[in-house]
């Protein structure tokens, strides 16, 4: 298996920024298959740290999970903490969740029994608030509890699901947690002389303690089964004008390559990297927006060229102004 470092310069070709959480992330998932490696051979109990990311909309932790287990090879599933409270069925819902996991392990249940689970919204299921017809928050967060413990589930084919080293990663933007978090860490009057002490200051509070997540409205007996706690960092418009590129599978690779399987030559300028990142980052959803300018801009272009077999070469100088297409260079007869 691959080292945790390795593991983060394997991220890095797909995940712009958030570093400290991919070391977290890489660290995390590296302890837990070598635990639960150990505990296979020993045939022992498996005491697990499930993860935890916190971050706003966009920035990169559904990615980050993806990008992960599909390095790991082991099968992974995402699901929604708020369509968790929207069904009466919770417990239902749950083994759904996890028979979608047999199936991307293609039935297998040890394989599946390997596999990363990740529930986002979680933050969704604070104490208060009950939607109607639906389950409270906290009721949700019990019935989760039982499997990120490790109880054996079982699926509707009748076939049991031991839950006990599938590791559990649940993410949320947390929105107000940082207030909470400025009125609980009081690290800040211990009298910091700077520099190194005060990058150690700095860390620890940052750092989101489990009181932290029970003042925002978490039970504590989730708080306690979530020991591992990433923070993602918003994105801000250099590091979304560089996922734009720098990522493998980019937009820019994207579209150079649809446009290169039809012998056309796509250049965009530097220039309009930004000004895309200028617009996403105005709307506030961090790179969720790159797609939808980008592909806006790509429209008309993508209208004519299949009309027009002449064209060799597109220029997009400015997201602002037409783009620039040119003739085919004149092959020469032979
Ligand atoms: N740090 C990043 N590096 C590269 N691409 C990113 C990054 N963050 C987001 N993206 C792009 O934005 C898309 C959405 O990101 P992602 O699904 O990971 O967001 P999220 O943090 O899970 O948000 P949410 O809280 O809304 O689920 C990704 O598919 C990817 O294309
Ligand atoms: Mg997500």
């Amino acid at each position: 298996m691959d080292t945790p470092s390795a593991l983060v310069r394997h991220l890095d070709q797909y995940v712009i920024g958030q570093d400290d959480a991919k070391k977290t992330i890489a660290v995390a998932v590296h302890t837990h298959y070598r635990k639960v490696d150990k505990a296979q051979r020993d045939g022992a109990d498996l005491t697990k740290s499930n993860v935890l990311l916190i971050g706003p909309t966009g920035t990169g932790k559904t990615l980050l999970c993806e990008t992960l287990s599909r390095r790991l090879g082991v099968p992974f599933v995402t699901a929604s903490a708020t369509s968790l409270a929207q069904t009466r069925f919770v417990n239902d819902e749950i083994e759904a969740i996890l028979q979608r996991l047999v199936d991307k392990a293609q039935g297998d249940i040890d394989r599946a029994e390997r596999g990363i689970v990740f529930i986002d919204e979680i933050d969704k299921l604070r104490k208060t608030g009950e939607a109607a017809g639906g389950s409270s928050g906290e009721s949700v967060q019990h019935a989760l509890l039982k499997i990120m413990e490790g109880a054996p589930v079982k699926l509707a084919a009748g076939r049991h699901l031991n839950t006990a080293s599938i590791l559990f990663i649940c993410g949320g933007a947390f929105v107000g947690l940082d207030n909470i978090m400025a009125q609980s860490h009081g690290f800040g009057f211990i009298g910091a002389g700077g520099g190194d002490s005060q990058a150690i200051l700095d860390r620890l509070n940052r750092r989101v303690k489990p009181t932290d997540l029970f003042a925002f409205g978490l039970i504590p007996e989730f708080t306690g089964r979530l020991p591992i706690v990433a923070n993602f960092g918003s994105l801000d418009r250099a590091a979304l004008a560089r996922i734009l590129t720098e990522p493998r599978d980019s937009l820019a690779n994207q579209f150079r390559d649809l446009l290169a399987a039809a012998g056309v030559e796509l250049a965009i300028y530097p220039r309009v990297f930004e000004q895309i990142a200028e617009l996403a980052f105005e709307y506030k959803t961090g790179a969720r927006s790159l797609r939808g300018v980008f592909e806006e801009m790509m429209t008309p272009i993508l209208y004519v060229l299949p009309d027009h077999p002449e064209i060799g070469r597109v220029e997009i100088a400015s997201l602002f102004s037409p783009p620039r297409l040119l003739p085919r260079a004149q092959q020469p007869a032979g």
